[in-house]
């Protein structure tokens, strides 16, 4: 088990480059169960997450090379259709596998996702969309899922909320069903878009991604070489902007698409940091001096504040002047890593899906404890920024969604370092 040392207090300096995204590799990466010939994916971040789907993968039939960013899929022959337990459980998002191999095998056999740090994190509306497909959805009492459907038919979906997931399984499920499916209030978040234009490059017949209507044209099979370079990560750009803003520093992001962190930026400027959006994805951020409190925050599906951000901002609104509110309406359970930091001297008080966030002059280092991906992240900001030593454990989440974040960090100045036991 690793922890990561922080000695608090240096101001970040310098560039870090923006690597590929997690919630768009993953997507895809189920989206090339659906091609029976070869699929290259560069950009690819490495990532606890990238490996569980690969293994998830492995377990199906494919088989992959992967080499620094770029991975090679080759499924060409699929030898089961049902994805192992103990990898379904380590990565929540694996029920984005499930559209896929439904649509390319007729069953899926997954066991049932629980909930996790965030929020119970339920799939009805994958299910319903599926059943409205012509799937047959069975056990789910059992703690397993089973989903059949000889042919999956294509239709109309309207989804109760944009959720992301849901989109995602219905797009690729929709890939070999028969005629037109029209998904209505699909998400529109620039993941989303990203598996449409992979999807597009293996020759399927989709449009309205980034839209809140996406149609799929339903075909007979897919068999070809596609080569896709994977989006940047929007909320990885966002938490090293964060963090530099915390130390009230001054950093130049590289490989990053603006328009993706657009909300974010707002929020940034409105605290009172400089940024500058440069041509070919360079995006600068300067601390003038101390930052002052943001009145109010809702997370929102894209284009809105991201859910994926709300942690990493409340760790840096805690030492900015004056008292900030910031509203959680996407996951019911996502201040809990607000106690972590309390430790560290934070004055944060949760009221239901409000955190109301009172400026202190000073952190000071503490031993905390990551329990989820982004909150891990919000406590090594507000390490970066506190005076003293923190120590973080738990950092196991955190290394699902940050390639090496120590190293990054180093790079651009920061005293931390990764401690094994
Ligand atoms: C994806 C992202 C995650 C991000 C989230 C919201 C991936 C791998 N993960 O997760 O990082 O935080 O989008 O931007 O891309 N819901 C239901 N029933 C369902 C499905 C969802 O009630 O069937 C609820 C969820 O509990 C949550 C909300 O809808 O409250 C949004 O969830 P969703 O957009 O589906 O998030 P994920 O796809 O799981």
């Amino acid at each position: 088990m690793s922890n990561l040392i922080i000695a608090g207090g240096s101001r970040l300096s310098g560039i870090i480059e923006i690597p590929g995204a997690k919630n768009a590799v993953l997507p895809v990466l189920a989206a090339t169960l659906l091609n029976k010939g070869t699929s290259i994916l560069e950009n690819c971040p490495e990532l606890d997450d990238v490996l569980t789907m690969l293994e998830i993968l492995t377990a199906l039939g494919c088989k992959y090379k992967w080499e620094g960013n770029r991975i090679e899929i080759d499924a060409s022959n699929l030898t089961s259709s049902e994805i192992p337990e103990l990898l379904a459980k380590r990565m929540r998002s694996s029920i984005i596998i499930l559209g896929a191999v439904l649509a390319r095998c007729g069953e899926v056999l997954v066991s049932y996702p629980g909930g996790c740090e965030i929020g119970m994190r339920p799939i009805d509306m994958h299910i319903k969309a599926l059943e409205q497909m012509g799937a047959v959805v069975d056990g789910i009492n059992q703690g397993m899922l089973k989903v059949t459907a000889s042919k999956l038919q294509g239709c109309e979906i309207l989804l109760d909320y944009p959720s992301v997931g849901a989109t995602e399984n219905i797009m690729l499920a929709a890939t070999f069903a028969e005629g037109e499916t029209i998904i209505r209030n699909a998400a529109k978040e620039p993941e989303i878009e990203d598996l449409q234009e992979f999807m597009k490059k293996m020759g399927v017949k989709v449009s309205g991604a980034g839209t809140g209507v996406i149609k799929i044209k339903g075909m007979k099979d897919i068999k070809c070489e596609v080569v896709h370079r994977i989006i940047p990560d929007r909320i990885v750009a966002g938490t090293y902007l964060a963090a530099a803003a915390a130390t009230g520093g001054n950093l130049v992001i590289t490989g990053v698409e603006y328009d993706h962190i657009g909300s974010i930026i707002y929020c940034l400027k409105r605290i009172g940091c400089i940024v500058k959006n440069y041509q070919g994805g360079v995006v600068t951020l300067e601390t003038p001096g101390k930052l002052k409190a943001l009145d109010l925050i809702r997370t929102s599906p894209y284009p809105g504040f991201p859910t994926d951000m709300q942690p990493q901002i409340v760790s840096l609104l805690s030492k900015c002047s004056g008292t900030s509110v910031v509203v959680e309406t996407v996951f019911e359970n996502r201040f809990r890593y607000t106690e972590q930091l309390l430790k560290l001297g934070a004055d944060i008080s949760v009221q239901g899906r409000a955190a109301i966030i009172r400026g202190v002059d000073k952190l000071k280092g503490a031993e905390v404890e990551a329990r989820d991906l982004r909150g891990g992240a919000a406590l090594i900001i507000a390490g970066l920024s506190a005076e003293g030593e923190t120590k973080i454990s738990g950092v196991n989440y955190i290394d699902r969604g940050y390639e090496r974040i120590e190293e990054a960090l180093q790079k651009v100045g920061a005293n931390i370092r990764r401690v094994e036991g």
